[in-house]
């Protein structure tokens, strides 16, 4: 999952696509007044050496008093304008930024939603959640302010500079010699900061993931009444990430004083060289006045860079971090040649000859698993706690691919075909049962959202969870917590079934989903799933011989392979695993 090779101001540009011309009209406003600083000083220079300090200036001011009047009424005049334009690029910079992160973040859930199980083996909720906030956040802000605020400080610079050198280039190349030092203080700091801007990122990530954890783990806490452990821990994680930011904000304060001591000396020079060349008549007043007047636009952008370099290293530091996912491809994804399947699945299932190994694992988890379901039938599967169960079935969605071999579906491999169609085929209710914050008609027409009331009520009554459910005070439209809290594992395994049973699909496959639920109901369940009115294969993983003894085929897996493989008596029979399980559960010779 590498990020390609993209510059990010590359990046940032491709995502401006549309606010382009207005985002430059709103960097060129910004050189604008930043050049217009210099006229109230350039105005105040004529005004002074005209009617205030020249020879000629009691003249001038009963002469030339239009043009006085003129002269403070046009300064007045682009003062509001410059105010105006200010207002207008702000207003201008932030829709930008407003729009570019909107779309980056869209784009972003995007690529998060359509990530394979590998993705989410690898990256952690609080990591994730990080990036979609706080990284995303940095990246406006580098719209936003970080290349506006450049720019204003390279245009006032660059603007006060050349003022400088218009009115006396001796005076100007004596202040500006300073600058190069500042510069170069400018650089370390960049250099010392930026490794702390990534530490930092990664505390935050660190600390939002302690969170998330715990928020969503919090039974689990209490359970073991380890509520005090996770704070300290949690704590632990706050105090890291709080160390770490002052250490970056107090890294510019390490390099601060030398910025100001050069950027102070700036005044200094010009009273020395600008009072002997007043002395020496190179220079007027009003060009002195002027000359000290313009001396904080050289000053302020230098200190402003400090602070400039801080973001932008955070935002360089957010962005490598959005970036990896903005161009992450998931490794699953249809082939560019698959097969059109629009109709429903006749629901044949093959595996031939499959081996699996997890990426990040390094033994096989499956060995030369082969077997048929041909359409309509029941195949149940059994084996100990760890054998490669769930491995199995979360191979025939094409949520991993095999290492070896191939997973058929009607006679097409499953690679082959378009994921959508084939996962839309698919009812699967999984071992660890999740259910969304939304009712429980919600949950169950999760599948298809145009499923009827009344059909939702069929699925619960197949499922045997239409009793309890119009007992509970809002019947259907109850809402239950986040994953499913409010609710009995059973409950949750039935409601599961329903919604695995709701898309009416062509191949069923429940993992272990009548685990908790009583003998009597178990029974109900299995005798609806008999009478489900729609064709449907069934694989069924489960514990109990009563839930399997109906198969058409039972297979027994241990570690990976099929060891055993046929009817119920066909395995009784053999008096093997399956053999003993029945003899445990029943307790009945066989
Ligand atoms: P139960 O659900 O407990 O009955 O077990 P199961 O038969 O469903 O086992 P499952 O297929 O979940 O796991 C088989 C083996 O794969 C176990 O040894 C697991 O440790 C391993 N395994 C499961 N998931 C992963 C995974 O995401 N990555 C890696 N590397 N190994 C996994
Ligand atoms: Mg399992």
């Amino acid at each position: 999952m590498e990020a390609k090779k993209r510059s990010k101001m590359a990046w940032l540009w491709e995502n401006m696509k549309g606010y382009r011309v207005i985002y430059i009209v709103g960097i060129l406003g910004t050189l604008v007044y930043n050049v217009m600083q210099l006229t109230v000083p350039y105005f105040t220079q004529k005004i002074i050496d005209l009617f205030l300090t020249g020879e000629e200036a009691t003249a001038n001011l009963v002469n030339k008093r239009a043009l006085f009047f003129q002269l403070i009424i046009t300064m007045i005049v682009l003062t509001f304008v410059r105010t105006l334009i200010v207002y207008l690029v702000c207003m201008d910079v932030e829709h930008v930024s407003q729009k570019v992160l909107y779309r980056i973040r869209v784009h972003l859930f995007d690529k998060i939603e359509r990530q394979d199980m590998q993705f989410y083996n690898t990256y952690r909720t609080g990591d994730l959640m990080t990036r979609v906030t706080g990284d995303l956040d940095a990246v406006r802000h580098m719209i936003a302010w970080v290349i506006r605020s450049i720019v204003e400080a390279f245009a006032l610079l660059f603007a006060t500079a050349a003022y400088f050198f218009y009115m006396d280039w001796h005076l100007a190349i004596s202040i500006l010699a300073i600058a190069p030092f500042i510069m170069v203080i400018i650089v370390l700091f960049r250099n010392k900061v930026a490794p702390r801007h990534k530490a930092l990122r990664e505390k935050l990530s660190h600390l939002n993931t302690a969170a998330q954890e715990n928020i969503s783990g919090n039974r689990v806490v209490k359970a073991f009444a380890r509520e005090d452990y996770e704070i300290k821990k949690f704590d632990t994680c706050s105090v890291e990430y709080s160390k770490t930011n002052k250490k970056t904000a107090m890294t510019w304060l390490n390099y601060f004083p030398y910025i100001e001591a050069f950027a102070n000396l700036m005044p200094v020079v010009l009273l020395v060289v600008g009072g002997l060349f007043i002395i020496n008549g190179r220079i007027t007043m009003g060009e002195y006045v002027a000359f000290s007047s313009l001396i904080w636009a050289v000053q302020n952008p230098m200190r402003m860079l400090g602070n400039i370099m801080n973001e932008f290293q955070r935002f360089s530091a957010a962005s490598d971090k959005v970036m990896e996912i903005y161009y992450s491809e998931p490794h699953i994804v249809d082939k560019e040649n698959a097969v059109d399947l629009p109709e429903r699945f006749r629901g044949k299932v093959e595996f031939k000859n499959v081996s699996f190994r997890y990426e990040d694992g390094n033994l096989p988890v499956l060995h030369n698993i082969s077997f048929v379901a041909n359409p309509g039938e029941t195949i149940a599967i059994m084996g100990e706690t760890g054998c490669g169960k769930t491995s199995l079935i979360q191979l025939i969605p094409r949520f991993y691919e095999p290492t070896e071999g191939e997973v058929l579906v009607d006679d097409i491999n499953v690679n082959d075909m378009k994921l959508a169609q084939l996962r839309k085929n698919i009812g699967l209710a999984t071992q660890d049962v999740l259910l969304y914050s939304d009712t429980i008609d919600g949950n169950i027409a999760y599948g298809d959202s145009s499923l009827t009331k009344e059909e939702v009520e069929k699925f619960a009554k197949y499922s045997a969870a239409a009793k309890f459910i119009t007992k509970m005070p809002e019947g259907y439209d109850t809402i239950v917590g986040e994953r499913g809290v409010g609710l009995s594992g059973g409950q949750k395994q039935r409601i599961s079934l329903a919604r695995a049973l709701a898309v009416k699909p062509a191949i069923l496959i429940l993992d272990d989903t009548t685990s908790a639920v009583d003998m009597e109901t178990e029974k109900q369940i299995q005798h609806s799933l008999n009478e489900l009115d729609f064709p449907c294969t069934k694989i069924i993983i489960a514990q109990r011989v009563s839930t399997t003894k109906f198969a058409d085929k039972i297979l027994i897996i241990r570690d990976g392979r099929i060891t055993e493989s046929g009817t119920h008596e066909e395995l009784v029979a053999k008096k093997g695993y399956y053999h003993s399980l029945v003899q445990l559960q029943t307790g009945e010779e066989v």
